[in-house]
């Protein structure tokens, strides 16, 4: 008998280029593969990342944080939509929302985020900014669990980008874009068969 599939969300907030690559590796290898992407959530009706769920059949859900009072409700509805759908693991891909240390609390070793820098380089919301501005040679991209504290969980996987010479952001998130596919692919795999 085949094992069954972790079953996973992936929460995001735009184009969801990562979502598109857990997708396609799971769709890929149907037979082996350990988790199945079951519902992407998004705080952003305008995400990109919701069309490329369509069109796998994936179901999506869009709770926009604005239609919320607190960080607690937001977050308190997330957690209803995920256990309704029987969610094991969670891939923060491109969620540009601080989760409060509650939520994260009820999913941490559960819960993997993808992060543009080396950590513990260049925490934040700029980190291939910072790379660039710091006068980095090499960058890269981090999968790690999520804890309370921002971009600070367990590393589970990370990736070497080179900065070159005469880089901006956008050519560098160029480079990097693919790192982090694989490396999300990597991370996805390696969680879900534990
Ligand atoms: C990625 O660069 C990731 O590192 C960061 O947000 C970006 C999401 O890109 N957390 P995409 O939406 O997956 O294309």
């Amino acid at each position: 008998m085949p094992h069954e599939k972790r079953r996973v969300a992936v929460l995001i907030s735009g184009s969801g280029s990562n979502l598109q690559a857990l997708i396609d590796d799971c769709e890929s290898d149907a037979g082996n593969h350990p988790a199945e992407i079951c519902l992407v959530v998004s705080n952003k009706a305008e995400a990109y990342g919701l069309k490329r769920a369509e069109n796998h059949n994936i179901k999506t859900k869009v709770i926009s944080h604005k239609d919320f009072s607190t960080r607690e409700e937001f977050d308190q509805e997330i957690h209803k939509v995920l256990l309704d759908n029987n969610i094991e693991i969670v891939c923060l891909a491109g969620f540009m929302r601080v989760l409060t240390k509650e939520f994260v609390e009820k999913w941490e070793g559960k819960m993997i985020n993808i992060h543009p820098s080396l950590l513990p380089k260049h925490k934040g919301a700029h980190a291939v900014r910072d790379a660039l501005v710091a006068g980095d040679k090499v960058t890269g991209c981090t999968v790690h669990y999520v804890v309370p504290e921002i971009d600070s969980g367990e590393i589970i996987i990370q990736r070497e980008v080179g900065i070159l010479a005469g880089d901006d952001e956008s050519s560098l998130l160029e480079r990097l874009h693919p790192q982090e596919h694989i490396a999300y692919k990597q991370a996805l795999r390696k969680i879900a068969e534990l």
